[in-house]
């Protein structure tokens, strides 16, 4: 007997303007009062507004926390939670991309299980359901909308780990693409990269399975479609769409699939330096798949056939491998995403450090080969 388990958020809505649906879907709950947990520039780009706008023809209340960083800390979940059970909330929706979905997951977990972060860590540790959660996306890129996952920073430790639980899903995910619109051009390239690492490790995790491998595929060929058009034409519409499927499909993979190496080591950079968890990606993408080739080369070279497939015809799993990883660098090149590590303000004396931390993230667990220490470094020298 095989047993596969599928997760995802219980009702998802898509389309140009899509938010204005919202409230129907809101009515039928029942709910009185949300807690939007957002950040600085949502409220400022006047996206919050037309959350807080849906609310008010509903006849819901609400209270706003817009102190969410990128990379969010426990103490944003902390002055979240305060706001959530001083202003009496039976809901919480989050407004923006992966970091203020979650710190609202963190937020929701909490306001029903009690206790802090720390106690969550790991998989499925807590008992109740979160409080429910509405995501209104705005970025195209974590898929944090649709999976069981969240990633909180801790300053103290400087250290920044996933969470996996499945109490933790949104009640509804909502990909309204026309609130993707403003994403400035080096966001939608970093976060749409975060979106081809996500399909690409669910790929090749030895936690993938059929559904998941099909999933990964879809999101890779939208991020292929459409990411150098949002880049290079942020108006454009079309490409927008295919930004917010692609990343969705991509959550709905690796939600369920797993991420790997590029992850574990990112989430190091993120913690250590607070830099952009997508742009991160981007830049290890390719020496982790070239790390990876020796445990995931028939994949890899899946993914060089089903990118080039007019280039194929006789070539060895090694050649097709490389095809595919030279058609991650030529995309990432294109966007502006492959930059050096040094130019971020990251420090070769820290390599040591982050690798002995990249090592205890949960995200290695799925991925194909298990690197030393040594080899992590190895890796971040090389895009240094
Ligand atoms: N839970 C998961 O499954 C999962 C998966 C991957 C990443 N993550 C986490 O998500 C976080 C990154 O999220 P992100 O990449 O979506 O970025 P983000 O949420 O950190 O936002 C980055 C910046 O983009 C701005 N922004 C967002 N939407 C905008 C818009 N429409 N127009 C203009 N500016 C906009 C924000 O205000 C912010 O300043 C990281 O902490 C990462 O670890 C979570
Ligand atoms: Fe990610």
């Amino acid at each position: 007997m095989t047993t596969y388990k599928y997760f995802g958020p219980v009702c998802s809505m898509f389309g140009y303007g899509c938010l204005g649906g919202l409230g129907d879907e809101l009515r039928i709950r029942g709910y009185k009062k949300a807690l939007i947990v957002t950040d600085r520039a949502i409220v400022e780009l006047g996206i919050a507004a037309k959350v807080i706008e849906v609310l008010d023809n509903t006849g819901i209340g609400h209270a706003v926390f817009a102190d969410v960083k990128p990379n969010p800390t426990v103490a944003n979940v902390k002055a979240g939670l305060t706001l959530l059970r001083a202003e009496g909330c039976d809901f919480i929706v989050t407004v923006g991309g992966g970091s203020s979905h979650d710190c609202g997951k963190a937020i929701g977990i909490l306001a029903t299980n009690g206790g802090e972060v720390e106690d969550y860590r790991g998989v499925d540790k807590s008992k109740k359901k979160a409080l429910d959660i509405v995501a209104v996306n705005t970025t195209a890129g974590t898929g944090s909308e649709c999976t069981r996952a969240y990633v909180i920073s801790d300053e103290e430790k400087r250290t920044k780990t996933g969470i996996r639980d499945r109490n933790a899903l949104v009640a509804i995910a909502v990909n309204d693409h026309s609130l993707m619109m403003s994403l400035p051009r080096g966001l939608t390239a970093a976060t749409g990269m975060d979106a081809l690492v996500h399909a690409v490790e669910c790929y090749i995790s030895k936690n993938g399975f059929l559904l998941t491998s099909q999933l990964s595929l879809a999101a890779i060929r939208c991020v292929f479609d459409w990411l150098r058009e949002a880049v290079r034409t942020p108006s454009s519409e079309r490409a927008r769409e295919g930004m917010a499927v692609a990343e969705y499909l991509a959550g709905l993979a690796f939600g369920n699939g797993g991420i790997g190496m590029v992850h574990a080591v990112s989430h190091q950079l993120g913690a250590l330096y607070d830099l952009p968890h997508g742009l991160c990606n981007a830049i290890l993408l390719p020496p982790v798949m070239e790390f990876n080739k020796r445990g995931a080369e028939a994949k890899l070279a899946e993914l060089g056939r089903f990118l080039r497939p007019l280039d194929c015809e006789g070539k060895s799993d090694s050649i097709m491998a490389d095809v595919a990883i030279e058609e991650f660098r030529n995309l990432s090149s294109d966007i502006g995403t492959l930059v050096p590590l040094g130019s971020l303000g990251v420090r070769r004396e820290d390599f040591d450090l982050i690798a002995q931390k990249a090592l205890a993230d949960m995200s290695l667990l799925n991925n194909p080969v298990q690197p030393t220490a040594d080899e992590i470094v190895g890796v971040l020298q090389s895009v240094y």
